[in-house]
């Protein structure tokens, strides 16, 4: 198929809008549907007037929407599903309404697929493996979560994993679904506020000249992959018939991340020193409960199957995110 007829669930969001950008671009007809809870329309500047896209402002779990979204569309042949409410303090303070968006909005978006016959890809995350013990991320580890008499952080996690059953039960019922889970995806339009992410957070904190807080010890580490590359994977997953090695894609999960482990207390460090903002302070705050203590993916599935590579390293991709912030 040369033109796909395409539903982005949470296309106003920072991952959805540079999705939405990408397959712009390449000439697919494109609605991004968002209830702009944390997204924003300014993400789409850059393809709000294109003939091939149109933006519904909506909430994911609305079934009369979805079907709008479809008529506006011409029918449908792929979703990619990336609504859901994100950021590690609304984990914590919401979570009856992450479990609801997360799972609902799942749900009805299989559903959506399901009737139209359309291939479905998921926005997972890492978190759905919870604590994760078990170090790099791959397929077949334990997913492991701790008791939520003590936090409510696996709110999160733990609707990813239902997320991927029902994915999985979807593929069982014949409908093609590939799952990707994306390791901290970073780049200039990510949201720095109480809520999340780091590294915004970071390089806002530098912005206004303030003290930067790291969580607990700063001896847990994350891998961080820069937007373009997160977005490559997105693409693929979504627009590959079969993978580069002919495997057939459905039912598979890609873990699209950087293999450039690093401690937050390193980043903090990484991120003062690409500023030149060297006299910053860094101090240690408390952290999460339920913070995973690590989170390493393990990629041969996405450089083997999708032929998916992360490009940008960790230092060039600080250096452009903090150029472009300090450009505008
Ligand atoms: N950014 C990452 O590193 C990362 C890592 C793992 C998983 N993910 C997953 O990827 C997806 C996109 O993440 P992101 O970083 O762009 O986050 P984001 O918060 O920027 O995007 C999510 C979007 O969903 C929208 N949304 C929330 N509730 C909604 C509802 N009820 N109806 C419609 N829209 C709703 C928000 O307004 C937002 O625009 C999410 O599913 C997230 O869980 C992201």
């Amino acid at each position: 198929m040369s033109e796909f007829r395409i539903l982005v669930t949470g296309g106003a969001g920072f991952l959805g809008s540079s999705l939405c950008q990408s397959l712009v671009k390449m000439g697919h007809k494109v609605v991004a549907l968002d209830s702009l809870f944390r997204g924003n329309l300014e993400n789409l500047s850059e393809v709000k007037d294109a003939e091939n896209f149109t933006f519904i402002h909506a909430d994911v779990r609305e079934v009369e929407a979805l079907d709008g979204a479809v008529e506006t569309l011409g029918g449908l042949d792929l979703v990619f599903h990336l609504a859901a409410v994100n950021g590690t303090k609304w984990f914590h303070e919401a979570a009856h309404s992450v479990i609801d968006v997360n799972i609902n909005g799942t749900l009805r978006t299989l559903e959506l697929a399901m009737a139209h016959d359309a291939r479905y890809v998921l926005a997972s995350s890492p978190e759905a493996f919870g604590e994760a013990p078990q170090q790099p991320i791959r397929d077949g580890n334990m997913m492991q979560f701790t008791d939520p008499a003590k936090h409510q952080r696996h709110s999160y996690g733990a609707s990813k994993y239902l997320d991927e059953v029902a994915c999985q039960h979807a593929v069982r019922e014949g409908l093609d679904v590939r799952i990707i889970r994306p390791f901290n995806a970073y780049g200039p339009r990510l949201v720095g506020d109480d809520y999340g992410q780091v590294v915004s957070i970071f390089f806002n904190k530098l912005l206004n000249n303030e003290t930067i807080v790291v969580h607990g010890d700063g001896l847990q580490t994350r891998s961080f992959t820069w937007i373009d590359d997160v977005t490559d994977g997105f693409v693929k997953a979504g627009l590959l018939e079969k993978g580069v090695d002919g495997s057939d894609l459905s039912g598979l999960a890609f873990n699209i991340g950087s293999t450039e482990e690093i401690t937050i207390s390193q980043l903090a460090q990484k991120v003062v020193s690409t500023s030149g903002k060297e006299g910053t302070e860094i101090e240690f705050g408390t952290g999460y409960f339920g913070d995973s203590k690590r989170r390493l993916p393990d990629i041969e599935g996405a450089e083997k199957i999708l032929g998916w590579q992360p490009t940008v390293d960790l230092q060039q991709g600080l250096q452009m995110m903090w150029n472009e912030l300090t450009e505008n």
